[in-house]
Order: structure tokens, then C-alpha cells, then sequence
């Protein structure tokens, strides 16, 4: 749905999303039983009651304590959704719910939200109201943890999860360009950021000006099909396209391929949930690490992009200079021009979504996998840390690795040309591929 990003939220259209939100949530984990809930399926992620409780305490703590001012009366919830004082690893060890008692939290702090709306005042001016911003916010991170959850699901053992896949995805079409086109952007000065204060995480804040040499970018993101060349060509054992840190985790770790590949009678397969099939070379690469993207560049006479790169070619429109909100324009992802929200279980071939190009000529820039760039997860010029400094600004520094664009699990209402991921260059649970840039 959309949120109407730049201006303040009514009322009706506040409860009609978060009900839309929970309604997906609830949605998304219908076919799990209790034990599937409540058992950490991986030490990379929580037990899935868990992201559930802190959903309903993350609204809780934004819009009932600070919002409608309500004392909480619950702290020890807090001990155990505060993602801080309980890092994911030992979460399953917390004294969780049981799946009706984490239903029951959720019903009742959206009770309570609801009942207490009409009393705030959706006009005050304070930067967390403003425009709707915490409300934004709160729906953000319900939508987050939706993409988290799938990851648990896609990582889960036993009965692979039984994806609903209702919404077919479109082939590739006719007029798109081929797997391996490029297209070359004039260096110039570019605007880089955001400062919209209605939707914008802090850490896409403020708006900036960079200098950017020129360069060339793919227009698809890199397909299975190159990427099975780079494994045929013996890539994962060619030492000098590896990192040196990249390749020490590429032993230490045995890496032979993307997650969820496996070999079957000299044929590469993959697995998408509950879906089985032989890797489809049209489709981008996905579950791979940032040094398997890094590797594969380098292989290819190619490197990563900077993060400014990618979001140049994503959002300025060379023939004006001028910065989009999405690569189609400002309007939010429909089905026509991009494969986000968790619809399809799947990504598409590239190509699929030609409406959703951007002014420069790149495809599938925003959904069906993120895309790793070369840039560590640093504060723009100028940053200021808003509302709390562990949603970015711990993170700050060079452990981490940005990715941008969004992938088929993301929510629409969690995506934007400015938005920035980031996470560790070994992590590929995550729905992560890559594109390639060159210098000209
Ligand atoms: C932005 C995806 C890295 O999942 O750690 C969820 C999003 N922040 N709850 C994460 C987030 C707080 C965050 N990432
Ligand atoms: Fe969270």
C-alpha cells in the first residue's frame, strides 16, 4: 500500500496499515506449527517467536510509550526483545511464549495502540510526528522483520516451508537488454541521500552532493548463468581473484557455491523453499557472500560498485541531473515494475520488469535480490543519529558491507532508491547478488 511518503498520515490510513502489516506477518508464518516457531532453526537467526514479541514490543516502546505516553508496565519484555541485551545467538536460550501468548502480546498492544490514536495529536510538531514519521517507522520495521523471518524459513530444516506462491512473475521481455550489457554514466556531480523526514532512515540523511569520475555499471544484476561460467572456470579455486580476507573465509568456510546450490549428477540445483529446480542461468545469482561477489568482479575484469555508484545509476536522470525516488520515477513498486513484497517466493528472470528501468538504463535495481557494493556502512556528511542511535549508528564502521535495492522478500513500504542494508561480507542467508562496475 501506499504510504504517501512527504506528507503526514490520516487516522484511518495509520490503523489501516498497521493492520495490513500484521495481517502479512501473521500471513507469512500461518503454515508453522509451534515447534517451528519457537526452535532456533540457525544460530544466525532468532527463533521466529521471537521476532514476533519484538515486533509488538518495538511498537510498543515507539507508540505507546513515547507516542500516546502509556507507562509500559512490561519491562520484562524488555530483557528479552531488546535485540541488544540479547544478541541473536542466544535467543533461543530466553524464556519465550508460547505461540497464543506471543499472539496474545501482539493483539493486545495493537489494542491499545488503536484505542489511544485518537487522542494524538497528529499534528504536533516534533520531528518523531511529523509527517507520520514514528508511524512509518513502526510499519518499517514490522515489514523488516518480515524479510528476517523468510530468511529463518528459507535457512529452516525439516519440511522445507510451504511458500504460498499466489503471484506469478513475468519473463523476461523481449525488448530488455541482454545479460552482460552495460551502460556507462558521465562522472559529474551527483546528488546522493535523502532529506525527507517522513520515511527516510537516518542513516539515508541529509541529501549531499558527490564527485563521481565517470563510470560503466551493469544493467542487469549478474545473472546464474555467468555466474555458473565463474564455477566452471574453476573461479572458487583461482587464489588471485580472491581478497585475501575473502579467501580465507572461502576456506575456512569450504565455499563451492551460492547457498541453496547443490550438485546432482554433474548438474547444479537450487533450492528456493519449497521449490526444487535446476539453476535457472536467467535468473540474478543469489545467496552468495560479498567475497563471492567480489571474487566474481575481479574474475571478470570488473569490480563491485560504490554504493554512490549504484544509486546514481538508479536514481539521477542524466538528462536533467535530477534525483527520483525510484528508479521508474516517484511512484511506490507496483507488479509491473518490480518483484519486491514477498509475493512471488522467487526471483525473477532479468529483464522481467522493463517499465521499472531507471533514466540511466539499469534494470531490477530495486527487488529480487539486494545488491552488494563495495562500500562500508558509514554516516553520510553531516549525519545526525534519529530516533536512536542502535537502529544505524552502531553499526557504523568498516565491519560491514552496504547493499542496496531490496530483493523479492522485501516490503514494498521498506524500499526506496536511498535505502541502505548492511551486513558482515560473509553473511548470505540474506537474498543477496551483485551487479558489476568499471572504471572507463
Ligand atoms: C537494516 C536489515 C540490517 O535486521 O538488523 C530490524 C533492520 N533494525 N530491527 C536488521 C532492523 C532493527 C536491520 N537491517
Ligand atoms: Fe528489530
Amino acid at each position: 500500500m501506499d504510504l504517501h511518503a512527504g506528507r503526514p498520515l490520516t487516522r484511518s490510513e495509520i490503523a489501516e496499515a498497521l493492520h495490513e502489516a500484521r495481517a502479512r506477518t501473521l500471513l507469512l508464518i500461518a503454515p508453522l506449527g509451534e515447534e517451528d516457531l519457537r526452535v532456533q532453526h540457525d544460530p544466525l537467526m532468532s527463533p521466529i517467536v521471537w521476532d514476533l514479541g519484538h515486533i509488538a514490543h518495538f511498537e510498543e516502546v515507539w507508540l505507546l510509550e513515547n507516542i500516546e505516553g502509556k507507562e509500559l508496565g512490561r519491562e520484562g519484555l524488555r530483557g528479552i526483545y531488546d535485540p541488544f541485551r540479547n544478541p541473536r545467538a542466544v535467543r533461543a536460550g530466553l524464556d519465550l511464549p508460547e505461540r497464543r501468548a506471543a499472539f496474545g502480546y501482539m493483539a493486545q498492544v495493537r489494542s491499545e495502540v488503536l484505542g489511544g490514536l485518537g487522542e494524538v495529536d497528529l499534528d504536533a510538531d516534533g520531528p518523531l510526528l511529523r509527517d507520520g514519521y514514528v508511524f512509518r517507522m513502526v510499519l518499517q520495521h514490522e515489514y523488516q522483520h518480515n524479510e528476517t523471518i523468510l530468511q529463518t524459513l528459507q535457512l529452516k530444516g525439516g519440511a522445507p516451508y510451504p511458500a504460498a506462491r499466489a503471484v506469478g512473475l513475468p519473463g523476461r521481455a523481449p525488448s530488455a537488454p541482454e545479460p552482460g550489457a552495460t551502460v556507462r554514466i558521465e562522472g559529474g556531480r551527483y546528488p546522493l541521500g535523502s532529506d525527507d523526514r517522513s520515511e527516510a532512515y537516518d542513516n539515508e540523511r541529509p541529501r549531499h552532493r558527490v564527485d563521481l569520475p565517470a563510470f560503466e555499471i551493469d544493467v542487469h544484476p549478474v545473472t546464474n548463468g555467468s555466474y555458473l561460467e565463474f564455477i566452471a572456470d574453476g573461479g572458487y579455486d583461482r587464489r588471485s581473484v580472491w581478497s585475501d580476507e575473502g579467501w580465507a573465509w572461502r576456506q575456512e568456510a569450504g565455499l563451492t557455491a551460492p547457498a541453496y546450490w547443490s550438485l546432482r549428477e554433474g548438474e547444479w540445483w537450487q533450492r528456493v523453499m519449497d521449490l526444487e529446480r535446476r539453476v535457472d542461468p536467467m535468473r540474478p545469482v543469489c545467496h552468495v557472500c560479498f567475497w563471492e561477489a567480489d571474487a566474481f568482479a575481479r574474475w571478470a575484469g570488473t569490480r563491485l560498485p560504490t554504493e554512490a555508484e549504484w544509486e546514481v545509476a538508479a536514481l539521477v536522470d542524466p538528462a536533467t541531473g535530477s534525483q527520483r525516488r525510484y528508479p521508474w520515477g516517484d511512484e511506490p513498486p507496483t507488479t509491473l515494475t518490480a518483484n519486491v513484497d514477498q509475493l512471488a517466493f522467487d526471483t525473477a528472470p532479468v529483464g522481467a520488469f522493463p517499465a521499472g528501468a531507471s533514466a540511466a538504463g539499469c534494470h531490477g535495481l530495486i527487488g529480487d535480490v539486494w545488491e552488494w557494493t563495495s562500500s562500508t556502512f558509514v554516516g553520510y556528511p553531516g549525519y545526525r543519529t534519529f530516533p536512536y542511535p542502535e537502529y544505524s549508528e552502531v553499526f557504523f564502521g568498516t565491519e560491514y558491507r552496504v547493499l542496496r535495492g531490496g530483493s523479492w522478500a522485501t516490503r514494498s513500504g521498506a524500499i526506496r532508491g536511498t535505502f541502505r542494508n548492511w551486513d558482515y561480507p560473509i553473511r548470505r542467508q540474506i537474498f543477496s547478488g551483485f551487479r558489476c562496475a568499471r572504471d572507463v
